[in-house]
């Protein structure tokens, strides 16, 4: 079955895109060649791109051209990005480090950047290099849509760490050297302006590219890049010997000149194949030890849950229906007790049942929308190498999902006796995707107001905002429609009028201790894959094991559902009968947990001290946890749901 699925799919995407191979766009290899030996099969310029550049002590990334780097020169045109890339803060635009293929250059100068005292303009783009140095932001740079790392020995590890960004230079300060040399001063700023680019490449021969290239072409295989600090106005070259450049506090009365150079080695290694390139990036990044583990740790969850629930279902229940069955048909019917007497009251609808109908279609919308996102990844199409396809991938999935979202919220509000069909329909359609988009906005403007790249231009927030209000929300409506114009549900038995009255509880079976309960297992199964997520979102590392994180998907939702009905079985029995809004809160506190976790996270793995930057972290938090609320209730709600008609509905009540 999966197979026919993912073959449908390539089909699909073969069909759309037209290409050779089942590659997507931008992930089709590149040939390159010497100059001399261009033809329209390969090309000889390797094209360096810049991204923007960030740092784990702020959440502010700041585009190549804010600081005072070598411009790129002409009319080279930066290439377009996708939603998801425009988004979440991606500004890639092209550098003037120009590299031909096969083509060695040693100590090849980009610009010089001169610098006078008493010139303002001088002065702030000095301070602002200091800055980025003393915050440590990194560069990102991509050559042919891959990242150029940074590798070094890790001592500590025993291994070689490659990581996808290098430092913009580096410092000493309070007894802290982070320079790979000494000094004699205790507070000096040094500027990584020389860099040393390894390209290795693989040439011609075998595999699916029939001998093209013997000698004089090939594909990239890695691109690898040493920043070092240079003071090109002491030493003509880049020897070994040289000082390195420092960015003084007071422009010299001489004035300061920072020559920028590079360095590029191309290197054949015909060992690795082009469709395993990534593999080094990827394998330096994650640990699949600690996915395995962490795959064990929530299977040991789900199957301690799934044997409590069948244990419950299977003895339990069948012998409570049994006896219930059996007390009908016999002589004494006031010998009742347990889930069975609050049968005229589990389906009394709750209240403030319109925000429940609401807050239960967006779930349905954000459930479907990580589901198929996930599903899409797992099938590779949104690998890293396919920047930003991600995020672009949920957010138009979450638009198009109006519709289901309308219908969930209009049916369930029906079943309730709702009349305001006309609000209910407004706020699913409004009120989290607005929750959601204001917070947004409010970050942007924080974003905006300190002028780092990650803040969306106003075209884009235009975008988005049709993008809801012309598509999303008549989406709602016309599930809505549907799903008012349908009957209502039927309820396996009959509300009473008058509502009964709720035995004293046990501290086990109050609201509150149960809500609190019902998130622990299934935040236990998803802790350690947070910890990735987490990483990928901060510290800026590739995500890419969605194969495990679909997995710990599928986890969640089991868990959620089983803790749930488990819970919902035990306050039934309690006569207690308000499960509506109980469900929905008991596996949505896991996203409570999440926030916990989430502080937790920031006070131990970021040094961000900056206020604007811890706002944007929790802003960016709350998002999350609102979002992973929706799910996790919506799904602890409709597991609850579809129990008490199952068990309802096999017992006889006259
Ligand atoms: C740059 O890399 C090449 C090749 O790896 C190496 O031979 C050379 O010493 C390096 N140069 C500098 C300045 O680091
Ligand atoms: C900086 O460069 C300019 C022009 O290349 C030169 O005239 C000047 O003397 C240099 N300044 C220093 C301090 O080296
Ligand atoms: C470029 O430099 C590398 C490393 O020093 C060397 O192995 C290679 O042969 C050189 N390539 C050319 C075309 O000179």
């Amino acid at each position: 079955m999966l197979q026919i699925t993912k073959f449908t799919l390539l089909l699909i995407v073969h069909f759309f895109l037209g290409t050779n191979s089942f590659y997507l766009p931008g992930l089709a290899p590149v040939n390159f060649c010497k100059k001399d030996d261009e033809t329209d099969n390969c090309k000889s310029d390797v094209l360096l791109y810049v991204n923007r550049l960030n740092t784990e002590e702020l959440v502010m990334p700041y585009e190549y051209s804010y600081f005072d780097f070598c411009e790129a020169k002409g009319d080279s045109k930066n290439p377009t990005e996708n939603l998801g890339q425009v988004v979440f803060g991606e500004r890639i635009s092209t550098s003037p480090y120009k590299l031909t293929f096969m083509q060695n250059m040693t100590c090849n100068i980009v610009c010089t950047k001169t610098y006078r005292p008493g010139d303002s303009s001088s002065e702030y783009a000095l301070k602002t290099l200091r800055k980025g140095i003393s915050l440590n932001y990194q560069h990102h740079w991509i050559v042919d849509n891959m990242p150029v790392t940074n590798c070094r020995f890790d001592h500590y590890l025993k291994t070689m760490v490659c990581t996808t960004g290098f430092p913009m230079g580096c410092y000493i300060r309070n007894g802290r050297n982070l320079c790979p040399f000494e000094w004699d001063r205790t507070d000096a700023y040094f500027i990584n302006n020389h860099v040393n680019l390894t390209i290795t490449y693989h040439s011609g021969g075998g595999e699916d590219w029939g001998g093209q290239f013997q000698n004089n072409g090939g594909r990239i295989i890695s691109v690898k890049v040493e920043p070092r600090s240079i003071d090109h106005n002491k030493l003509a070259k880049c020897n070994i010997g040289a000082d390195p450049m420092e960015i003084p506090d007071k422009i010299p009365p001489q004035g300061l000149n920072i020559t920028y150079t590079y360095s590029v080695y191309f290197i054949r290694d015909n060992h690795v194949k082009w469709s395993s390139r990534w593999d080094y990036i990827l394998e330096s990044m994650q640990n699949t030890n600690i996915q395995w583990f962490s795959i064990l740790n929530s299977l040991v969850i789900v199957l301690f849950l799934s044997g409590m629930v069948a244990m419950i279902l299977l003895r339990t229940l069948h012998k409570d229906i049994a006896r219930y069955n059996q007390i009908d048909s016999g002589e004494d019917a006031q010998e009742e007790f347990g889930w069975k007497l609050v049968h005229g009251d589990v389906f009394r609808p709750p209240r403030k049942g319109m925000l429940l109908s609401v807050l239960l279609g967006s779930g349905v919308q954000v459930f479907f929308m990580t589901l198929v996102t996930l599903a899409f990844a797992c099938l590779g199409f949104l690998s890293p190498a396919n920047r930003g396809a991600l995020m672009s991938c949920a957010m138009i999935l979450y638009v198009l999902l109006g519709s289901p979202a309308g219908y969930t919220s209009a049916r369930i509000y029906k079943s309730f006796g709702g009349e305001k069909w006309k609000s209910n329909v407004l706020l699913t359609s409004m009120l989290c995707s607005g929750i959601v988009f204001g917070l947004f906005f409010v970050m942007n403007l924080v974003l905006w107001s300190k002028g780092s790249s990650a803040a969306v231009p106003f075209s884009t927030l235009v975008g988005l905002l049709s993008m809801w209000l012309l598509v999303s929300v008549p989406l709602t409506f016309v599930g809505a429609f549907f799903g008012f114009r349908k009957r209502s549900l039927e309820h396996p038995v009959r509300t009473n009028q008058i509502p009964r009255l709720i035995p004293e509880q046990s501290v086990y079976t109050q609201p509150v201790p149960g809500i609190i309960m019902g998130g622990v297992l299934p935040f236990g199964c998803i802790f350690i894959q947070l910890f990735f997520i987490m990483n990928s979102i901060w510290s800026w590392q590739m995500y890419y094991m969605f194969g495990f994180l679909f997995l710990v998907f599928i986890i969640l939702v089991i868990t959620c559902a089983e803790t749930t009905v488990l819970l919902c079985y035990f306050h039934l029995c309690a006569e207690d009968y308000h499960w509506w809004w109980r469900s929905y809160l008991t596996s949505g506190f896991t996203s409570a947990y999440l926030f916990l976790y989430c502080c937790h996270y920031f006070f131990s793995k970021l040094q961000i001290e900056d206020l604007a930057s811890m706002f944007l972290y929790f802003g960016y938090t709350l998002i999350m946890v609102f979002l992973f609320n929706l799910l996790t209730g919506t799904i602890g709600f409709f597991a609850c749901f579809w129990f008490i008609r199952k068990i309802y509905s096999v017992v006889k009540v006259d």
